[in-house]
């Protein structure tokens, strides 16, 4: 029910023409109020940054186990994985997914995926023009992540279409989502074959890493597709959408290009300000778990509250200019891999891929000159489809 004397809008979050181009909405609901209802949702909506701040870090009163996503079916089927767990239960998934992905582990890593990121960049600039998408952007997550995680080599020309359909299935029930419904379907009976037989998984990968943990009793063996599924979902998409936009801001922004190209110690930096001014996750929801308050306004137990991270990173109350690309700005505290006990579990080996990629990019090219590019719209995880690029 909406709670009294906060603005309505009756907007769709998840429209084709909202998903292409956020900004201006996630501007007006910002500027409608720190808490907002929206109509179509029947929910309410925090845009602004400090609202989603207090959201995130109170886990305990805004609680992931009734549901992150924006429809039942996608709930049940994620209930009890890592992301839709509160405390205790997350502590141990949280263990278990956490123990291959340290920054120790991801510095281990540092060589060999610096000297892979070397090799396609320099192979790249010798085909000069290229797609940004398919040579560029996708190549890391789908063979680095693929292989981290111990996928079969045959199952991994699907992970692409079962990532687009999984984000697609966390909206709510519109026309994406009911056209990714079979697609999804299908990802989660590769998951159950990946269970039948674990060491179909890479030995030593994250995916077996998962089964030893059910095997020692600090999971159980049951949460382990579901585990599984959580990475395969959670670590490529995103991380596309993030080397593609990092690619698509330094080609525009030629100052910032040549600011990085100066001094390319700034890669971590700048690949923060991209995750702020272009956050690959839209929004996730949380649940109210007793009677509580949010900047004044009053929400009963049991109340869903919509969580937009993309729009608290571009939030003016806390970023000076949101809408300007400034790889020099101190972007650190967006919310773009979430905050406090949910906090993205993977973001170090995001960071890894997509630092090593800019390092080498801005080591070995001198001018990047973006063409035209389409967009790949998913209910949840902005992203490019295609993206003409050059190396000079
Ligand atoms: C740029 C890339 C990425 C972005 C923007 C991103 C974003 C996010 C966000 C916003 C959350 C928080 C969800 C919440 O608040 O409920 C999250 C959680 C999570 N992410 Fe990522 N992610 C990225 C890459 C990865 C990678 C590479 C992996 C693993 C291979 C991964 C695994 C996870 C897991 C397991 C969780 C759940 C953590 C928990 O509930 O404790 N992510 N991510």
């Amino acid at each position: 029910m909406k709670p009294l004397g906060i603005p309505s809008l009756d907007i769709d979050l998840f429209s084709e023409s909202v998903l292409k181009d956020p900004y201006p909405t996630y501007r007006m609901l910002r500027d409608a109020g720190p808490v907002v209802w929206i109509e179509q949702l029947q929910m309410v909506c925090c845009a602004r940054y400090a609202e989603v701040r207090q959201v995130l870090d109170d886990h305990g009163t805004f609680i992931s186990s009734q549901g992150v996503g924006f429809n039942d079916f996608l709930n049940n089927a994620f209930a009890g994985t890592i992301i839709q767990s509160d405390q205790p239960d997350h502590t141990a998934l949280r263990a278990a997914v956490g123990e291959k992905l340290t920054p120790q582990a991801m510095r281990d890593l540092q060589g060999h995926v610096q000297s892979q990121a070397n090799s396609l960049i320099t192979s790249l600039k010798m085909r000069r023009t290229f797609d940004g998408m398919r040579d560029l952007a996708r190549v890391f997550p789908l063979t680095i992540v693929a292989e981290l995680i111990g996928i079969p080599q045959d199952g991994r020309d699907r992970l692409l279409d079962w990532g687009h359909a999984s984000f697609n299935v966390m909206g709510p029930a519109n026309e994406r989502y009911q056209r990714s419904l079979p697609v999804f379907g299908e990802c989660f009976e590769y998951i159950e074959w990946l269970d039948k037989d674990p060491s179909r998984l890479r030995e030593g990968s994250l995916g077996a890493a998962l089964y030893d943990a059910a095997e020692r009793g600090v999971i159980r063996r049951d949460q382990c597709p579901r585990l599984l599924a959580a990475y395969l979902v959670a670590g490529i998409d995103t991380t596309i959408s993030s080397i593609a936009s990092a690619v698509r801001l330094l080609g525009q922004n030629v100052d910032q290009w040549q600011a990085l190209r100066a001094e390319p110690v700034l890669v971590a930096r700048a690949y923060n300000e991209v995750l702020r001014i272009e956050s690959p996750v839209q929004a996730f929801k949380r649940v109210t778990s007793r009677d509580t308050e949010l900047s004044g306004v009053t929400l009963p137990a049991g109340s869903s509250v919509a969580v937009l991270y993309a729009s608290a990173n571009r939030d003016e109350r806390k970023f000076t200019n949101p809408d300007r690309f400034d790889i020099k700005r101190h972007s650190a505290e967006h919310v773009a891999f979430g905050h406090g006990l949910h906090v993205c579990a993977g973001q170090a080996l995001a960071r890894l891929e997509a630092t090593a990629l800019l390092t080498a990019i801005a080591t070995q090219v001198e001018r990047i000159e973006v063409g035209q590019h389409s967009m790949h719209i998913t209910n949840t995880v902005r992203s490019l489809d295609t993206l003409e690029v050059t190396f000079h």
